[in-house]
């Protein structure tokens, strides 16, 4: 397994620690605090055009958890842990843009033309269609849900991304509107096993430099 040798840094040491845990201390509560320090962490994501491309699922009530174990394909994990985000990405975020930049602009860090400009490039590549706006609510709303299992784990918690689970019963279960599309779910709680131990391919096998 890969160390990264750095353990001065809190950071490091974070990433490194960081497993996927599937056994968690069943009614184990997290404090709402602690709840807002991780969904705040996931808010602090960067995003294409700072658009925000996510939604955050909160789900937490036992029957809920409930709900949710057969469209998770029964992993125990869903009701074992604490809570579990569903971390949903926007379809739609091109809608975002004027919200964003009219702040920048109120606080004069933006001239409005600048602004108007941003939001006409904004709604014309998500004009275009294709598979743009899909992509581009994956790969933003990943990078928050990112944020979320790091600021688990500082906050001395696990975490399981899941991918296993039925995106379209999920939909429906949650009545998750049709701008929203589910990208992954996050169980977070306090682990009563370890995580599997998993490894890692070396640095010679997954880096290329300058070009293939
Ligand atoms: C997008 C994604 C989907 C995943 N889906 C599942 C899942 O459905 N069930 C599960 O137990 N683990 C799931 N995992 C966890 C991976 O198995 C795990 O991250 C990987 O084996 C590396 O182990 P580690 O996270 O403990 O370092 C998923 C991970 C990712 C990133």
């Amino acid at each position: 397994m890969t160390q990264l040798t750095n353990h001065h840094s809190k950071l490091f040491q974070t990433m490194e620690d960081r497993h996927s845990v599937k056994q968690y201390e069943k009614g184990f509560d997290i404090s709402e605090q602690e709840k807002k320090q991780m969904l705040t962490a996931a808010t602090l994501a960067p995003s294409a055009w700072n658009l925000q491309h996510w939604k955050f699922l909160v789900i937490e009530a036992e029957e809920k958890k409930e709900q949710l174990l057969p469209i998770a394909y029964n992993q125990s994990q869903v009701v074992e842990s604490s809570f579990t985000v569903a971390v949903l990405g926007d379809l739609e975020a091109n809608k975002n843009a004027e919200a964003v930049y009219q702040t920048a602009v109120e606080n004069r860090l933006m001239p409005e033309e600048v602004k108007n400009t941003l939001v006409g490039q904004i709604n014309g590549a998500y004009e275009r269609g294709g598979t743009f706006a899909r992509d581009a609510a994956f790969l933003n709303a990943s990078l928050a849900a990112m944020n979320i299992m790091l600021a688990a784990k500082g906050l001395g918690y696990d975490t399981c991304p899941i991918g296993g689970f039925n995106g379209a019963e999920f939909v429906k279960a949650f009545h998750v509107p049709e701008r929203y599309v589910p990208v992954m779910l996050i169980t977070v709680g306090k682990a009563a096993k370890p995580a599997y131990p998993s490894s890692r391919f070396s640095l010679e096998d997954v880096v290329v430099k300058n070009s293939f």
